[in-house]
């Protein structure tokens, strides 16, 4: 079957190996990326696929409303898979309105131009919403994140994609827009921007710098490889009952600093470095403003109803992630000048 699948987000981290997954996958869709390149967009992430026939990239942002429009209208759009972002909890806090005018008014405007090129014919269609567990606010015990747990957003940006998930939930009920929405926990994997918990520790021990660890680092977050989240991506996509929501998640969960002693333990091995070496980096630092306690998915829709389950153990996946950067220290080193230098000054020192 032909299909014409917008990808936003394609040049971040979880929507490269989405869109890698899909080009490579479904050779009758014609898979369109559409990223405006962000400080943590980069199309360096796609150059082994940005060749292939059935892949276009089209430099845009979704702030634009009518460039979303005509986008659509252009590339007769049946299929949107809606990923970009502003993604970091840190800057969400230092810059809430960029994650007001992205991820809330940036998702409302995709969907005005999907209802506007569909009105004629919804049949077929798909508005697919990729979203977080955040907007679950935090668990300060036992228990899981399970679809129908009422939303409870607690940062500026899980805030704002909460918000982008009730607009999503309402152009269905308003409109009869065909929509599907997951909801993940914490991704790791390859090409994930240094600002992010796993990618930072790994540059900072390469780098001999210290490794901030936010409060005590007793905060629990869910962690699933980037692989598996596309694959689920994938299957939701394809699969996924019309105007439902599936929460997805590795049922894996760590402490920060258990999983910062692990990398540390990791490089130092990989790294010919004697054992402890890296530890010493760890610094306490002042904890994140209103720093959620604990995220914990209960991934068991997806897995019983769409037959999705995650395939990698956690000590596997970070395994191979480390092995990833320390492959590619040139992608590292890139990512990591220019404007981030300065975002990261600001945030850190
Ligand atoms: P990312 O920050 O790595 O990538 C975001 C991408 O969106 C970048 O390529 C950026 O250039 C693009 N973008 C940002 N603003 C844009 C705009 N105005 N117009 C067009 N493009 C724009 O993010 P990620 O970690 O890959 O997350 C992707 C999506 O998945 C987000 O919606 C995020 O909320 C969600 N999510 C992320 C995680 C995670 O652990 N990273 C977990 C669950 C859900
Ligand atoms: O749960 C899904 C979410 O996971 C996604 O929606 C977000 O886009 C993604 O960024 C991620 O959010 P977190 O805030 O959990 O990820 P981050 O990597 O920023 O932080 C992970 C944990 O590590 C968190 O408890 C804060 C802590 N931390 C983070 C950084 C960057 C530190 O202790 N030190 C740090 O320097």
């Amino acid at each position: 079957m032909k299909r014409n699948v917008l990808i936003t987000g394609g040049a971040g981290f979880i929507g490269s190996h989405v869109v890698r997954r899909f080009v490579e996958r479904y050779p009758d869709y014609t898979i369109y990326n559409l990223d405006a390149l962000t400080y943590a967009g980069n199309l360096r992430n796609l150059e082994d696929i940005e060749s292939a026939r059935n892949y276009q990239f089209i430099k845009a942002d979704i702030r634009d409303g009518e460039a979303m429009l005509n986008i659509m209208q252009e590339n007769k759009i049946d299929s949107v898979i809606h990923l970009a972002a502003e993604s970091h909890v840190d800057r969400s806090i230092s810059n809430p309105m960029a994650f007001v005018e992205t991820n809330v008014i940036g998702t409302v405007n995709l969907l005005n131009a999907a209802k506007t090129v569909w009105r004629e014919q919804m049949e077929g269609k798909r508005f697919y919403h990729v979203s977080t567990d955040e907007v679950y606010g935090s668990l300060d015990d036992g228990g899981f994140f399970l679809e129908t747990t009422p939303y409870d957003p607690q940062s500026p940006y899980s805030a704002s994609k909460a918000s982008s998930d009730h607009f999503v939930r309402a152009y269905r009920n308003t409109y009869g827009l065909p929509v599907v929405i997951s909801n993940c926990s914490n991704n790791y994997g390859p090409n994930q921007f240094p600002e992010k918990l796993i990618p930072l520790v790994i540059n900072n021990i390469l780098n001999n710098k210290a490794l901030p660890v936010y409060g005590k680092g007793e905060n629990i977050r869910d962690w699933l490889f980037v692989v598996d989240h596309a694959r689920a991506i994938d299957d939701v996509f394809h699969k996924g009952a019309d105007g439902e929501t599936y929460n997805i998640g590795g049922f894996n969960e760590w402490k920060n600093i258990d999983i910062v002693h692990l990398v540390c333990a990791i490089m130092d091995k990989k790294l010919g470095r004697p054992e402890g070496t890296s530890q010493k980096l760890i610094t306490y630092v002042t904890d994140r403003a209103g720093h959620d306690l604990r995220y914990a998915i209960d991934a068991n829709k997806i897995m019983k109803e769409l037959g999705w389950e995650p395939s990698l153990q956690f000590e596997e996946g970070i395994d191979q992630t480390i092995d990833w950067y320390l492959a590619n220290k040139e992608w590292m080193d890139e990512v990591t000048s220019g404007a981030y230098q300065e975002y990261y000054r600001e945030h850190y020192q």
